[in-house]
This record gives C-alpha cells, sequence and structure tokens, in this order.
C-alpha cells in the first residue's frame, strides 16, 4: 500500500525550542504521539477513570443501526486522524456496502501500521491512507473503488484539543476536505469536575507518564537532557474556559541542554502541554454553525459524560 503523502512531517525539535523560548513555556499537545506516547495513549482508554473511549465505543454500538443509516449505502469513510481502529470497524460492519477508507494523519507510519490491519481484515474495501495536516483543506481527489459518497468521520472528542477558533477553523477545513459531505464527531461534554479531575489523574499515574514522555522524546529527538523526575505532572479543570489544562511543573530552579540551546527554568514554573475543551450541546452547536454545519442529529449516554454528533452542511 502506497500512502498519498500532501505533507512534511511536523518538525518537532523546532518547535520545542521555539514553544520552550516562549512566555509562558509550552509545547502543543500533538506531540504527545510519538510510538511511545500512543501506546501510553492506548493505556489511558484502558483505564476506570478515563470514561471518554469506553463511553464513545458504548454510543456508537448503542446507536449503531440509525449511524448508520445516517452513512448511508456505497460511503467512502474519511478518517481525520487514526488510530481508532475499534470504532471504524464499529462502523464498516455496520454500514450498508462500505467502500472505502481513508485515514488522514501527519505521522505516516503510525497511519501506514493502522491502513495495513485494517485492509488485511476489509480485503472488499479500499484502504487509502493519506499522509497531510488534517487542520488543513485536503484534495482527496476523485472517489474511487466504486464508492458514491464521502462521510467524514473525527472521533475521540481531538476536536477538544483546539481552541474554540480553531475547531472552527478545523470544522471549515473539513468541510472543503468533504466537499459539503457530513461529518460524524465524537465531543466530549461538560460534567462534574471530579469525573474530570480523576480521569486526567489516574490512579496508576499513566497520564503522568504520558505527560512526561514529552520530556523523554525531547531526550531521544532533540538532544535534550531533561530528568522527568525534576518536573511533576499537573491536570485541572478551568470551569470558566470549560477545559482540562495540563502542565508539567518543573520542581526546581534548573537549566535544560536542548540542542545548542540552555532553557532555565524557575522552582514551581511550568510548561502548558494540552487544552481538552469541553462541549455542551448548546456551545457545540454554535461552533459547528459558524463553520457552517448543522448540528443535525446528537447521540449520548445516559449519564450525558460524551456525544457522537451528526453534522450536515
Ligand atoms: C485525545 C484529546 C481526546 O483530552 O482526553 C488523555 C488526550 N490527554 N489524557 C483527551 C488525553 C490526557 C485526549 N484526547
Amino acid at each position: 500500500m502506497k500512502p498519498t503523502v500532501l505533507a512534511a512531517r511536523d518538525a518537532f525539535a523546532g518547535a520545542l525550542t521555539d514553544g520552550l523560548r516562549a512566555s509562558p513555556k509550552r509545547i502543543a499537545a500533538k506531540y504527545f504521539y510519538d510510538a511511545t506516547g500512543s501506546e501510553l495513549f492506548e493505556e489511558i482508554t484502558e483505564l476506570p477513570e478515563y470514561y471518554p473511549t469506553r463511553t464513545e465505543l458504548s454510543i456508537l454500538r448503542n446507536n449503531i443501526g440509525e449511524i448508520a443509516a445516517h452513512i448511508g449505502d456505497n460511503a467512502q469513510l474519511v478518517e481525520f486522524g487514526a488510530g481508532s481502529l475499534r470504532k471504524v470497524r464499529l462502523l464498516l460492519d455496520a454500514m450498508d456496502r462500505p467502500r472505502g477508507y481513508v485515514p488522514v494523519d501527519i505521522s505516516g507510519e503510525y497511519l501506514l501500521e493502522v491502513a495495513t490491519r485494517l485492509e488485511a481484515d476489509y480485503p472488499h474495501i479500499c484502504v487509502n491512507p493519506v499522509v497531510a495536516d488534517f487542520t488543513k483543506p485536503i484534495a482527496l481527489g476523485p472517489l474511487e473503488c466504486t464508492a458514491m459518497h464521502r462521510i467524514g468521520f473525527f472521533p475521540g472528542s481531538t476536536i477538544g484539543n483546539f481552541t474554540r477558533l480553531e475547531a472552527v477553523s478545523f470544522l471549515r477545513s473539513a468541510r472543503r476536505t468533504l466537499e459539503g459531505a457530513p461529518l460524524l464527531i465524537g465531543v466530549d461534554l461538560v460534567k462534574d469536575p471530579d469525573i474530570l479531575h480523576a480521569a486526567y489523574n489516574d490512579s496508576e499515574g499513566v497520564t503522568a507518564a504520558f505527560n512526561l514522555n514529552l520530556l523523554l522524546r525531547a531526550n531521544r529527538e532533540a538532544d535534550a537532557d531533561f530528568d522527568p523526575a525534576a518536573f511533576a505532572h499537573h491536570a485541572s479543570y478551568n470551569p470558566v474556559a470549560q477545559r482540562m489544562e495540563m502542565y508539567l511543573i518543573s520542581r526546581k530552579a534548573q537549566r535544560v541542554q536542548i540542542g545548542d540551546d540552555v532553557i532555565a527554568f524557575a522552582e514551581g514554573e511550568a510548561i502548558h502541554t494540552e487544552d481538552s475543551h469541553k462541549y455542551t450541546l448548546d456551545s457545540f452547536r454554535a461552533v459547528a454553525a459558524e463553520a457552517g454545519y448543522r448540528q443535525i442529529k446528537v447521540w449520548t449516554d445516559p449519564a450525558r459524560l460524551f456525544s457522537v454528533q451528526w453534522l450536515q452542511v
């Protein structure tokens, strides 16, 4: 299988020094997902405290007939980001004559792995991975393999990592990529802060390891000499902005070498590593509307922890 390559891979080392020279210091959340980070995230999704993945799966499972009916027959599924094979399988198994699966991701290696695994199990479906930055419009080219129409799929509340403005901009790009086709999207909901706090501060420390892996990745890929034990994982809910915020906090005054640069940390100084925005059904409807999408249908779980939404132009 040969992926279509539309973007160069994200330069981590350059972004790292830029972000750590800025004030406040930051590393973008998309850099969590090297091989180790992706494995740690997989582990997070199985934690008892981390409700999003299992809740989204249950919503998909409990409403799969209706969702498949919305998708319609002879569809090509275009996934923004790659990695939720369980969710994609659920959809493909329920769809009427599924024709294609197009995972789009900036990271080529993982994308190819996912595509190869899926292709082996669905020999009758055309799998066409595309290496691209999905925050920008992508030219997918003509439909292939007798697919009649496209459906976008953006699960996992990955949209939560965007600011409100970035979320609108992503949805506008997706609309252009999909040429006005519908989008099936997973959106995490505003809820009791205690539930959120537990989900990002699990008792086994997997989320802490996931966060700290950014520093180990810097050591591996950017010639840095971070001591991960000198930083603490911090995750808290900002109820005004309605988002989880994650930081790595320096436990002491220290200097860290990154290639030819030296970055100074004061005791207690933070590196911002992630925002995970939570929405109400109303607040997400407004975001979708700004991008020209209508919230046609919302599926949720009994406790209203998470939502799966059908957006249409
Ligand atoms: C992949 C953005 C949905 O915000 O819940 C999990 C990533 N960060 N634990 C989330 C994450 C810390 C996750 N998303």
